[in-house]
């Protein structure tokens, strides 16, 4: 090979890290077989050899607040997880696997912004306007200010977009894009990279919010759109079991709001539905019984408080020296650590069980502040006894078995009273556990306490 400039690279198309030979494995995020081949552009013809033309560096107290009217999108979970609307120029990547419903949740929102009158531009690169046109029926959107562009060249997009200066562009999706000015097919790193940036510099040239959706799988196998993801300003991702109806809309990454927001939406045969009241999916109104193994457990997703029952199956193991643990929708870590503190500090081994944790309804729980609902679901598992359904635990277990504070504690107990729920196990020690906002509540030091509360 001659020395010199190579004339292709090998680009990740997991996690997008370059790398100049052939390998197996990505050096990057450790995947198997995801280096594709791509040529490198003549210098001197990408984005980087063009001269600086910006306004240069501006003293900060020159420079003017971003005093950005947000536009609703009239579907109100989907502004709460952008932090309360469409911010003028910003670039929003909504990611999610293919099937999930992203073109449903755009075109319905594409359709209400319109709905007030503003102009919209949808760009499909993957159903004919035909089709787009079918699903709005379906949806119910037939404003005439919603335009259908059916196109795949960048410039093109970028020449209408510019022209019509819409309220709201949706590109549906990154991935069958291409510009001319890149190597590759569509849908290859370099050009969902490079789509994603120039559309990103509409935005911010225009002040148009401009929407990108992105198949991203969650083995990462088409997972060129999570190389946009340092360059757009609010992440989204849909995410929710195809075989359920229920699907959860969350910012990953927000410059104008929280992250970990949560949106609920529900799937019906006319369209994405909002689900107000979450918590009473999950965890029900605490009026019937629950299985011996579940409790209530107050967990708060970005801003919102969210009740969900924690369930847990303690039973003989198939294999006694090694027993298996699995969760859905609980951290494996925590539950671990939770095993181990019930074993050590509560007199609850779990040594020769199988260990199942589930939370229902489809959703997920990271947070710490499930901890104390875990422990008390596989006790209730091991005890055989049920937990009265008008209970909610809260609390983080540390590994000396104590039950320690969580934050938003106030907000959670006001949740569980609003759902109906009479008593609250909570860390001792907190301000909000003095006043139980509508709630008896029961202040614990220890897991041993927790479970003697209960006994
Ligand atoms: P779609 O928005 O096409 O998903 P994506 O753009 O993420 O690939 O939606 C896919 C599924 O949603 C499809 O299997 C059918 C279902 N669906 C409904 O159940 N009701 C509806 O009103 C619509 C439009 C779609
Ligand atoms: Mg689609």
């Amino acid at each position: 090979m001659p020395k010199g400039r190579p004339s292709s690279i090998w680009v990740c198309r997991a996690c997008g890290a370059q790398s100049p030979k052939w390998l197996g494995r990505c050096a990057e995020c450790s995947a198997w077989a995801t280096l594709e081949e791509e040529a490198v552009p003549a210098r001197g013809t990408g984005p980087a050899a063009a001269r600086p033309a910006g306004p240069g560096p501006v003293a900060l107290d020159k420079v003017s607040a971003l005093e950005s009217p947000r536009t609703p999108t009239g579907i109100a979970e989907l502004d709460r997880v952008l932090g309360g609307g469409l911010v003028p120029g910003a670039a929003i990547l909504v990611g999610g696997d293919p099937g999930i419903g992203k073109s449903t949740l755009l075109l319905q929102a594409a359709g209400a912004v319109a709905r007030s009158g503003k102009t919209v531009l949808y760009v499909t690169g993957e159903e004919s306007p035909a089709q787009v046109k079918m699903r709005a029926e379906r949806l119910g959107v037939r404003e005439s200010s919603l335009h259908v562009l059916a196109e795949t060249a960048l410039g093109s997009v970028l020449h209408h977009a510019g022209e019509m200066r819409p309220a709201l562009c949706v590109v549906d999706s990154v991935q069958t894009l291409h510009s001319d000015d890149q190597p590759g097919a569509p849908g290859t790193v370099s050009q969902v990279r490079e789509c994603g940036a120039q559309l990103t510099a509409l935005a911010k040239a225009r002040g148009i919010p401009v929407v990108l959706i992105g198949h991203v799988t969650k083995e990462g196998t088409l997972a060129g759109p999570r190389t946009l993801e340092h360059l757009v300003d609010v992440v989204l991702s849909f995410e929710g079991d195809r075989f359920q109806a229920l699907r959860l809309l969350r910012a990953t990454k927000n410059r104008f709001g929280a992250t970990e927001e949560l949106g609920v939406f529900e799937m019906a045969a006319d369209g994405l539905r909002e689900v107000p009241n979450p918590s009473a999916l999950s965890c029900g109104d605490g009026s019937s019984p629950r299985a011996p193994g579940a409790v209530a457990v107050a967990t708060v997703q970005g801003s919102r408080p969210l009740l969900v029952e924690v369930q847990a199956l303690a039973s003989a193991a198939a294999y006694p020296t090694a027993p298996v643990r699995r969760t859905a929708g609980a951290d494996p870590n925590r539950v671990h650590l939770v095993l181990a503190a019930l074993s050590e500090h509560a007199d609850m081994s779990c040594a020769g069980k199988d260990v199942f944790v589930n939370v229902a309804g489809g959703f997920a729980v990271e947070e710490p502040a499930a901890d104390l609902g875990i422990a008390v679901a596989v006790a209730s598992s091991l005890r055989k006894r049920r937990v009265p359904a008008d209970w909610v635990a809260v609390g983080e277990v540390g590994l000396g078995g104590e039950v320690r504070p969580v934050p938003h504690l106030e907000a959670r107990l006001k949740e569980a009273a609003r759902l109906g729920l009479k008593r609250a196990l909570v860390p001792a020690g907190a301000a909000a556990a003095r006043d139980g906002h509508g709630l008896a509540v029961q202040p614990v030091r220890s897991l041993a306490e927790a479970l003697g509360a209960l006994a």
